[in-house]
């Protein structure tokens, strides 16, 4: 069942399910092996949460959180501002994460390549380890489209880090825009930034286009 908006009174609860399946196992968050419960992070999933265009997945019987899909929407500027709290961060980890993310954000920036003053941004996709496979994950996606375009959003973008992530969101009608093999083109002192674990590849970004 998945249920939107989601009631302020289960953010308790996607952050419960976000510890034990996204903390744990995201690819990046895997590769720097994250601390969970991650005060930063969680932070600034609830800043997302209150945002109020994320969906939540129900198992129908418990009403246990099972996957979660985290949307916000970012201005031009909003880069430039997370990249400067970022810095007062004391978990290294966390930072390496982030100041890539926003860093290779900011390089191919989306609002002059489209033309457009806002950009609707899946933050994070979390399906319950247990119930992977069957489909959750891709009616986060097809669900969220509802909600892209009630905000009159005409680009829609993700930072995918994973396999399945670029699976789903290539089947839901996303496009590469850009796309960094972790091993030779995420690269710091010579080194790869990020031990990415197999079967993921690549880091890309994506983007749906909507008329
Ligand atoms: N083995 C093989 N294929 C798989 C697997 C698996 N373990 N899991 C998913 N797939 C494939 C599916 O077959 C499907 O491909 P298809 O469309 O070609 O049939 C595709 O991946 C999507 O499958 P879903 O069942 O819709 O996805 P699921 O509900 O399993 O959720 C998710 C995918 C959210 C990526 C999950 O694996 C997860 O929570 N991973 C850990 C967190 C993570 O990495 N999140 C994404 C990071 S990027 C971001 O957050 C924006």
């Amino acid at each position: 069942r998945l249920i939107y908006p989601i009631p302020q009174n289960r953010y308790g609860d996607i952050i419960t399910h976000l510890r034990s399946n996204f903390f744990l196992e995201e690819p990046l968050n895997k590769a720097v092996e994250l601390s969970s419960p991650n005060v930063d992070l969680e932070a600034t999933i609830l800043d997302t949460l209150h945002e109020n265009l994320s969906i939540m997945a129900l198992k129908s019987d418990t009403e246990q959180v099972v996957g979660a899909v985290l949307n916000g929407i970012i201005v031009p500027g909003d880069i430039l501002k997370a990249q400067e709290k970022l810095e007062k961060s004391n978990d290294e980890k966390f930072k390496k994460i982030f100041s890539f993310l926003y860093k290779t954000n900011e390089k191919i920036d989306l609002f002059t390549r489209y033309n457009v003053d806002k950009i609707f941004e899946g933050r994070i996709l979390s399906v319950d380890a247990s119930l992977r496979g069957y489909g959750i994950g891709k009616r986060l996606l097809v669900q969220s489209e509802e909600i892209v375009r009630r905000e009159n959003c005409k680009i829609w973008k993700m930072d995918v880090t994973g396999i399945y992530s670029q699976r789903i969101a290539e089947s839901n009608g996303f496009e590469t825009v850009l796309e960094l093999q972790y091993e030779t083109e995420v690269i710091e002192n010579g080194q790869p930034l990020f031990n990415i674990p197999p079967p993921h590849k690549s880091f890309k970004i994506v983007v749906k286009y909507l008329n």
